[in-house]
């Protein structure tokens, strides 16, 4: 069966868009966004062929990330999430808080955790740290955006989708206090 036309074009991107008090302009399409995607989803098949990794999701923004990533996967694999927090903001605060945790057992798991963007990388180290006191058998980091210039740390990102210039961007699951998540494309912020 066909199915009905909702009527939802989705043919020009807007180039601007304004987000509370802020203005954000384009900066990645949606197209480049998806082709990236699915070379990393073909790079995790060809990796880890027949070893069933556990995705662990880092809510709120990487869900929508996480999603087209999962979409993409042939191999046998499962996903769960844990919710942190640690902007406020455009600016990020050092203090990370877990506001979900970690149900399942990942001792002897191969694990990849799925982020949105590596900024400082604290949020990111934070978590390693504590799920290696897991023993999972390997641990990787996955994430769609990396800013090298604010990176603080020296460990290493095993999937980059993109690297990105060291300003604030929404969009793709980033978000804008809360809002802009929804967007398809990614936006800078207009100073
Ligand atoms: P980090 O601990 O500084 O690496 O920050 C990581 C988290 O901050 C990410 O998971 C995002 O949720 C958030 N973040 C970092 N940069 C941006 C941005 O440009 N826009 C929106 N959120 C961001
Ligand atoms: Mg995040």
């Amino acid at each position: 069966m066909k199915p009905k036309n909702s009527g939802f074009k989705y043919t020009k991107v807007m180039d601007k868009v304004q987000v509370k008090d802020k203005t954000f302009r384009i900066f990645i399409e949606s197209a480049s966004i998806q082709k990236r995607v699915s070379e990393i989803s073909a790079q995790i098949d060809a990796e880890y062929q027949g070893r069933k990794p556990l995705f662990i999701v880092v809510l709120n923004g990487a869900f929508m990330f996480a999603a087209d990533l999962f979409k993409n996967l042939k191999i046998e694999c499962e996903v769960t999430f844990v919710k942190l927090s640690s902007y406020s903001g455009t600016k990020s605060t050092e203090v990370v808080k877990e506001l979900i945790g970690l149900n399942e057992n990942i001792s002897g798991r191969d694990v990849i955790i799925v982020e949105d963007i590596i900024d400082t990388g604290i949020t990111m180290e934070n978590m390693m740290e504590k799920f290696k006191q897991s023993n999972p058998s390997s641990l990787k980091i996955c994430t769609m955006l990396f800013k090298p210039n604010a990176f603080r740390k020296n460990y290493k990102i095993d999937y980059i989708g993109m690297e990105i210039p060291n300003d604030f961007i929404i969009g793709y699951g980033l978000d804008y206090d809360g809002f802009a998540r929804n967007l398809p494309d990614i936006y800078t912020l207009v100073q």
